[in-house]
């Protein structure tokens, strides 16, 4: 079983909507280890270099707009296949279709305002972390509660 890292951003929507806290409690309870955490705007220029793989697509101008219209919080959360296991607590990427229990299943009925990004794979979440942060701005640490989040040979 592999850790990963993976980067999460809570969407300009989501702080508007003052869920963020609701979100990081989320992260936390599920026991992943938040290695990097920053308040930022995303300029046009990061918007381009981040949604790489869509910025040909016809949504894409919508999709730049909103990423753009408002402060977001970036994480970067460490945990065993951390990966796959924050694309499942999100659900799928409009908010009508995700099950209830997931972060876009609970609290959104948008395709665009989602609420919340997750790296899709682990080529994906090494150039999304290297984008939003320097190496020197992730934290290694052991939480103390760490013995009783899963077993040895699960980390
Ligand atoms: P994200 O990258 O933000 O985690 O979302 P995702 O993987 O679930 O969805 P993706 O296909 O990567 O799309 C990126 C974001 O673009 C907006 N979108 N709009 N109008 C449309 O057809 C459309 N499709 C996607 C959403 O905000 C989506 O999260
Ligand atoms: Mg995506």
């Amino acid at each position: 079983m592999a850790t990963e890292r993976t980067l999460v951003l809570f969407k300009p929507d989501a702080v508007q909507r003052r869920l963020v806290g609701e979100l990081y409690s989320r992260f936390e309870r599920k026991g992943l280890k938040v290695v990097g955490l920053k308040l930022l705007k995303v300029t046009p220029e990061l918007s381009k270099q981040h949604y790489a793989e869509h910025v040909s697509k016809p949504f894409y101008p919508m999709l730049e707009e909103f990423i753009t219209s408002g402060p977001i919080v970036a994480l970067c959360l460490e945990g065993p296949e951390a990966v796959s296991v924050v694309r499942g607590m999100m659900g799928p990427t409009n908010g009508r279709a995700a099950a209830p229990g997931t972060i876009r299943g609970d609290f959104g009925v948008s395709r665009q305002m989602n609420l919340v990004h997750g790296s899709d794979s682990t080529d994906a979440s090494a150039r999304e972390i290297a984008i939003y942060f320097k190496p020197e701005e992730l934290v290694s640490y052991e939480p103390t509660l760490s013995g009783w989040v899963c077993a040895s040979d699960e980390k």
